[in-house]
């Protein structure tokens, strides 16, 4: 077998690790084997890379691209290791974004080739295409890190005109692309890069911050494209695998985190959700609600047959998964049924409430997901809301007027009892107000998901 042969064969391989890898991160069981398989896939591309020839040529800059490597890996080990988990989605933007742009780069570099070696309108549709494309996705992913990691206002920035002026600067990038497939003019592409630049800051700018994971998502799919792009410039099949199987897993995931939200993926990009600031939101209402210690949660708690847990964002913000694993334990010991109620988009990342469940233990046969949770939720004796406050929000049912209607929620509020646990009357991200909070059925405690929660162990243990 050629060295060449052994080469595509070992890359055939990698990409089937790919294919295996996205079904194993379909299941909460299985993502981790799929994370290993992907990483491992991954490690044999890259060593079959050093050894690819071109032309009867070997790699060429081999110690500079080893530099490099050591670069990268010298920063995005320890990032990925230390991060919170509550900064996830930032760091998945910031990845995102150097894929894109080094899609991007890739493009630039051959452009640069090409035009050095050949005709000068030899460039490639898919050459430009990657330059556009990963500019965005860079530029773009660069300002939703900015907003989730609070270096600007998270709300949506809006002006008038934003659309159609974002929507002239796409026109104008696609017809640079043809001005320079015709003429093959240098200088074109440098503005295309600027325009392209703008471009992604302009499209992400309107976004508001409770959109942004879902933007992510998206600008993951483009970094996917890009890549698959310079698949096709560099005619590396791999690429163009792995970059079709990031575009096509990223605009599905987009899909379906805007389809939990009740949402049409126009009204995520263009709604710019998140500028009215409600009455909540900026503290009006004044109506009393009914408030509890941790020891009179302990009491309805210990009296219940059936608990159904629904966690959200402020259980990640607390870190307090184990010591709710432990009250679920101790429920569990005194003959109480225990289930947790898991909504699509609780927290801020896709699958966020079944990572910090899992590692904190919790069995997977506890998760119920949304349409089986809200059939059992309606003969539990306690809806235990920890840190969730929008995915459980009645609004979206009953109030048409509200901005999350027709978003599925967990029915908390068909349970016999409601406590929630948060520290004040703020609103969830949405930034709407929560009737639920209201509900004569519901006791608010107020504090530390984590503290409250420990008080409450106690008090069952002692009990
Ligand atoms: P949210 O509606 O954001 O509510 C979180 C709640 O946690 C708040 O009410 C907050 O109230 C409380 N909290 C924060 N820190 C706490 C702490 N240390 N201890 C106790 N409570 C704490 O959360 P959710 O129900 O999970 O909803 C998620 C939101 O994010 C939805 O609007 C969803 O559309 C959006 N979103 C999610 C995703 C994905 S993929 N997950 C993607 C895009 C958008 P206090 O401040 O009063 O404590």
């Amino acid at each position: 077998m050629s060295r060449g042969t052994l080469i595509d064969l070992l890359y055939l391989v990698s990409a089937t690790t790919f294919i295996l890898a996205l079904k194993g991160l379909g299941s909460p069981k299985r993502a981790r084997m799929g994370n290993i398989i992907a990483a491992v896939g991954m490690l044999i591309a890259v060593v079959a890379t050093f050894f690819k020839q071109v032309d009867g040529h070997n790699l060429n800059h081999v110690p500079l691209i080893l530099i490099a490597m050591a670069i990268g890996i010298v920063v995005a080990v320890p990032t990925a290791r230390y991060v919170r988990m509550t900064a996830m989605p930032q760091l998945v933007a910031i990845f995102n974004g150097v894929g894109g742009g080094a899609a991007a780069l890739v493009s630039i570099t051959e452009f640069v080739h090409i035009h050095s070696t050949r005709p000068a309108t030899y460039v490639t549709l898919e050459v430009l295409l990657g330059v556009l494309i990963g500019t965005v996705s860079f530029s773009g992913s660069a300002i939703a890190f900015a907003k989730l990691q609070e270096l600007m206002t998270g709300r949506p920035v809006t002006y008038p005109g934003q659309q159609i002026l974002n929507a002239i600067f796409g026109l104008a990038g696609l017809v640079i692309i043809i001005i320079i497939l015709v003429t093959g003019q240098t200088l074109l592409l440098w503005i295309l890069l600027i325009l392209a630049f703008i471009l992604g800051i302009a499209f992400v700018l309107p976004i508001g911050g409770a959109d942004v994971p879902v933007l992510i998502s998206l600008l993951n799919s483009f970094t996917g494209l890009a890549v698959a792009a310079s698949g096709f410039t560099l005619g590396s099949n791999l690429l163009i695998v792995a970059g079709t199987l990031v575009g096509a897993s990223g605009i599905l995931l987009t899909r379906l985190m805007s389809k939990a939200m009740g949402r049409s993926l126009s009204n995520v990009l263009f709604s710019a959700f998140g500028s009215v600031i409600t009455a909540a939101a900026g503290g009006a209402d004044q109506r009393p609600v009914r408030s509890g210690s941790p020891e009179d949660a302990a009491v309805l708690l210990s009296f219940a047959s059936r608990v159904a847990i629904i966690p959200g964002y402020g259980l990640a913000v607390a870190q307090a998964q184990h010591v709710l694993r432990e009250l679920a334990e101790e429920l569990e010991a005194k003959g109480i049924e225990v289930f947790y109620a898991i909504h699509p988009v609780a927290g801020r990342m896709p699958g966020h409430m079944n990572v910090l469940l899992a590692e904190a233990n919790v069995p997977y046969e506890q998760l119920l997901e949304l349409d089986e949770a809200n059939s059992e939720i309606q003969t539990a004796d306690v809806a235990l809301v920890v840190g969730a406050n929008d995915t459980v929000n009645p609004a979206a049912k009953d109030d048409k007027t509200s901005p999350i209607y027709g978003m599925p929620i967990i029915n908390a509020d068909m349970a016999e009892n409601v406590l929630f646990f948060k520290r004040s009357m703020r609103p969830g991200f949405a930034g709407i107000e929560n009737e639920l909070l209201y509900n004569p059925k519901t006791t608010l405690v107020f504090g530390d998901a984590k503290d409250t929660l420990t008080k409450i162990v106690a008090a069952v243990k002692a009990s």
